[in-house]
């Protein structure tokens, strides 16, 4: 880690009241555990309310320059399944609101249509659904490692204050994120990981599904979220 990003880093810690951080030498066993990405604290009696006011205005990382609004995350504060995107696109950054665009419309379909066909009375707002890091990145690329790294201290407490049953991840930026695998979402769709011993579904994003010669994708998609959504709702 660069000194610049070991300030940052640091910087996230004293944001959440931690002052002192001990270095940990790597055991063998602890270097071949797999890391997440998500930085792992999260204060006592957190709720959503204090990370939206401890996000504030942020300014932690370059993604505050381009964005018009943060987007935090919608949804129920009890889901017992939560959705985790990349990042907002420009739809987003207008509206300040996950997924509204149209990767966002295919999503509330996907979650609507999959359900009411499985007997699961379920809509999207009975869910939570947030991203990874809540500024858009310019021109929607990818968010970068630092990025992804001081935003996801929020993530993880989101996650930790609403303690759902099952994730799903949406693409290889949310799977790497929760999991910090590298393997491309082909070869983890459909299958189960864990974060925090929370069930973890990684599935294809919805972006990737809007194009058009992915119908075979999009077949995979539906049954990754059948899969979730019986682990959860059965
Ligand atoms: N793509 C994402 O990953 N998140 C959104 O909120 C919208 C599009």
């Amino acid at each position: 880690m660069d000194r610049d990003s070991l300030r940052q880093y640091l910087s996230f810690y004293q944001d959440l009241g931690v002052s002192t951080l001990y270095r940990r030498l790597k055991t063998e066993e602890q270097s071949q555990t797999p890391m997440t990405a998500l930085p792992g604290l999260a204060p006592e009696n957190d709720t959503l309310l204090k990370i939206l006011e401890d996000i504030g205005d942020c300014k932690r990382c370059r993604l505050h320059a381009g964005r018009n609004k943060i987007v935090f995350g919608v949804g129920n504060e009890q889901a017992k399944l939560v959705f985790v995107g990349e990042g907002p696109g420009a739809d987003e950054d207008a509206q300040g609101f996950p997924f509204v665009g149209r990767a966002g419309q295919l999503l509330t379909q996907m979650i609507e249509n999959t359900a009411s066909k499985e007997g699961i009375p379920l809509k999207r707002a009975d869910v939570y659904i947030c991203n990874v890091v809540k500024c858009r990145p310019p021109e929607n690329r990818t968010p970068e490692p630092d990025e992804m790294e001081i935003c996801g201290q929020f993530l993880y407490r989101q996650l930790s204050v609403i303690k759902p049953k099952a994730i799903c991840a949406l693409g290889a930026t949310a799977a790497k994120a929760l999991l910090g695998r590298k393997e491309g979402v082909t070869r983890m769709r459909g299958n189960w990981f864990k974060w925090n011993e929370i069930p973890v579904m990684v599935t294809y994003h919805p972006s990737y599904l809007l194009r058009p010669y992915n119908q075979n994708a999009k077949r995979e998609a539906w049954e990754d979220l059948k899969k979730a959504l019986h682990f959860v709702y059965d």
